[in-house]
């Protein structure tokens, strides 16, 4: 069984479709533990009620290499295949990028490379998007800048609020997640410079 682990700041919605996808046979694997820079982060709970490690680590006062480390550690001992960050609210220094080629993924809430970094649902509705939607990419050293693996649209009503394009982004999240994390864990991507080539699409 591919193993998974996964990093949360927050709420842990994202880390909840993973979970709920691989009881259902649908991942690929399992998720085997959970990481968290925030002790009070919702996503440790649910990690928790399902059964999975959930780990804590403080991230302050730490040099980011040194906390980096810390969590490269916990997860290599977890054995995991994948690394998936679902609302993990730091950037990867090279220490942990390298530790896990190409076997990093993050959602981004935006068609990348449109709207990167914080508050990409306001940024597309304040651009005044007609299309926006969520981005399941590689993770390099740069901000939201890695090879994209999987992207979903949603159309974007001029009705909409920041806040009804935010959920409507986030449903799709939840599909488009552990859809992707599928075809990685069996081995059906592979990248070509920027281009992430995926088996049978
Ligand atoms: C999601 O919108 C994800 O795209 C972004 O952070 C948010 C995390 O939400 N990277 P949740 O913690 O998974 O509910």
């Amino acid at each position: 069984m591919k193993k998974v682990g996964v990093l949360v700041s927050g709420r842990g919605s994202n880390l909840q479709a993973l979970i709920d996808a691989a009881r259902r046979g649908e991942l690929g694997g399992e998720v085997a533990v959970v990481v968290s820079n925030v002790e009070a982060a919702p996503g440790l709970d649910r990690a928790r009620k399902a059964g999975i490690p959930a780990v804590f680590r403080d991230h302050r006062g730490k040099k980011r290499e040194a906390y980096d480390a810390e969590i490269v550690d916990i997860l290599r001992a977890h054995q995991v295949d994948l690394v998936c960050l679902a609302g993990f609210m730091r950037l990867l220094s090279p220490v942990f990028v390298r530790a896990f080629p190409g076997r990093i993924v993050n959602i981004h809430p935006a068609l990348l490379p449109a709207f990167p970094g914080l508050d990409a649902q306001r940024q597309a509705w304040e651009h005044g998007a007609k299309v926006s939607g969520a981005t399941v990419h590689l993770v390099d050293e740069g901000l939201d800048s890695g090879p994209i693996v999987a992207q979903a649209a949603v159309v974007v009503p001029s009705s909409d609020t920041e806040d009804t394009l935010a959920a409507r982004i986030l449903e799709a999240e939840h599909r488009l997640y552990p859809r992707a994390v599928r075809l990685l864990l069996e081995g059906r991507c592979r990248v070509e410079g920027r281009r992430v080539i995926v088996e049978g699409e």
